[in-house]
């Protein structure tokens, strides 16, 4: 084994069991490598299992299958040298800022006068020189998170394991905080020999990583290695930089369209198999208006239009991939492009909307026609929630079930293509 090798991870599966006896996947087939003097980041949507991933290498949680190594020999616990900074740190709000670094020595058993010592200089050297006696609440955001890397630090850790850091903290506070940590990481001067960063914030892994591993869903696995050759300290309006963000944004979002044209084909031949995202109409009219209006006039570039729409980019693709489910719009790239129909939809009023929309719904998505179809064959137009639940679960989880029945639902209810009933539990063609 290469001696400059820190942590390996071969291999590793991680499920958690369900009430009715099977696994959820969550890890799957996951190898990951921390050499000396690297920073690696971690780039995936929320629930794809980067938290998991840094628990089984931080010794907290086994694997299913697989091995975490650790400087060579396999974690069967928290190992000694592994240290984790979280979103937001549980600091005790009845210790002082030092006595809340100490505490990470006292579990390690140091000396009182090294704890001391040892704390007063983590605390130095984080930027919060003068604070040793403050509490916790006079403390802004941003100290806090500063107190919460003290922690860490004061244990000498070969590997600090963090797990979106700054995505608690304001823009401002962020980028002070990570600059202040890559200066030292530069300079040599943090007692650390290795990072892996957990992310969903694309620039900041361009930003600070020297190889940023992208992190798919469903099992959580790791899809591509991208090596980031910009020299540091990085600019963010550096071409460069601009262009590696770009080509992830890319990748990340041809990578989501096709899980979902695979998620589509899943359950050929029934046509009503797939699990339906729970996307409000009101949603997905505001993307179809926001992208049909100036400046993007039917075609934009998604991570643009996120903040726009005040979205997060994860939450912005699944209304997306629903839009181009109802060939409202098609995802190019990054971009999303309005179909005429989408473009006609963003224009119109209520009535010819709810048309519009009613049309793509009975065309596009298979079950709504086929519960429509049920209804109007029945005398009494009358469908029990359990008759197509219980035909939706023989495809999926009962939980996807019930979920793609109340996406169904509700656009229906828009589209008046039928009605339920909540308290009766049953679909009838009844005025919705
Ligand atoms: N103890 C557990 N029991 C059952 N399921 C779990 C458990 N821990 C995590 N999960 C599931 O595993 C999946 C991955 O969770 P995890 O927290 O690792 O994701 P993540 O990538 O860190 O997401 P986020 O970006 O939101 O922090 C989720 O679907 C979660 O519900
Ligand atoms: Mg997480």
């Amino acid at each position: 084994m290469n001696t400059a090798t820190l942590l390996d991870v071969h291999a590793v599966h991680k499920g958690f069991p369900k009430p009715d006896g099977s696994e959820t996947v969550v890890l799957d087939g996951v190898e990951l490598t921390l050499r000396e003097g690297e920073i690696v980041g971690l780039l995936g949507r929320s629930g794809s299992g980067k938290s998991t991933l840094l628990r089984l290498i931080a010794g907290l949680s086994r694997p299913g299958a697989g091995e975490v190594t650790y400087m060579g020999r396999p974690v069967d616990g928290p190992p000694e040298g592994v240290a984790m900074v979280f979103q937001s740190f549980a600091l005790f709000p009845w210790l002082t800022v030092l006595e809340n670094v100490e505490i990470g020595l006292e579990a390690l058993g140091v000396p009182r006068d090294e704890r001391r010592q040892r704390s007063i200089e983590a605390i130095d050297l984080i930027g919060l020189d003068g604070f040793e006696s403050a509490y916790p609440r006079e403390l802004s955001g941003g100290m806090r998170q500063r107190v919460g890397f003290a922690r860490a630090l004061v244990v000498h850790p070969n590997i600090l394991l963090m797990d979106e850091p700054f995505s608690a903290l304001d823009v401002l506070t962020a980028e002070t905080l990570r600059t202040d940590f890559l200066d030292l990481w530069s300079e040599g001067q943090l007692p650390i020999k290795g990072v892996i960063l957990v992310t969903h914030n694309i620039e900041e892994a361009v930003l600070m990583c020297d190889r940023i591993l992208i992190f798919g869903s469903n099992p959580g696995r790791i899809l591509r290695e991208i090596k980031v050759d910009l020299p540091q300290p990085r600019a963010r309006l550096d071409p460069d930089f601009r262009e590696m963000v770009e080509s992830i944004y890319v990748e990340m979002t041809a990578r989501r369209v096709q899980d979902h044209a695979a998620r589509a084909e899943r359950f050929p031949g029934t046509g009503i198999g797939s699990v339906l995202p729970r996307i409000s109409t009101n949603l997905l009219s505001g993307l179809m208006e926001a992208v049909d209006a100036a400046p993007y006039n039917g075609e934009a570039d998604l991570p643009v239009i996120a903040p726009a729409l005040h979205l997060e980019i994860d939450d912005l693709f699944p209304v997306a991939e629903t839009l181009q489910m109802f060939r409202f719009a098609e995802l190019v790239g990054g971009d999303l492009r309005l179909s005429p129909e989408g473009r006609r939809f963003a224009k119109a009023d209520t009535d010819e909307r709810k048309t519009l929309f009613a049309k793509h719904l009975l065309t596009y998505v298979p079950l709504a026609a086929h519960i429509r179809r049920v209804l109007d064959e029945r005398p009494s137009h009358r469908g029990p929630w359990t008759r197509f639940a219980d035909e939706l679960e023989d495809h999926m989880s009962p939980e996807d079930a019930a979920r793609t029945l109340r996406a169904v639902i509700s656009w229906s209810r828009y589209a008046e293509v039928f009605a339920y009933d909540d308290e009766a539990q049953t679909f009838s063609l009844e005025n919705p």
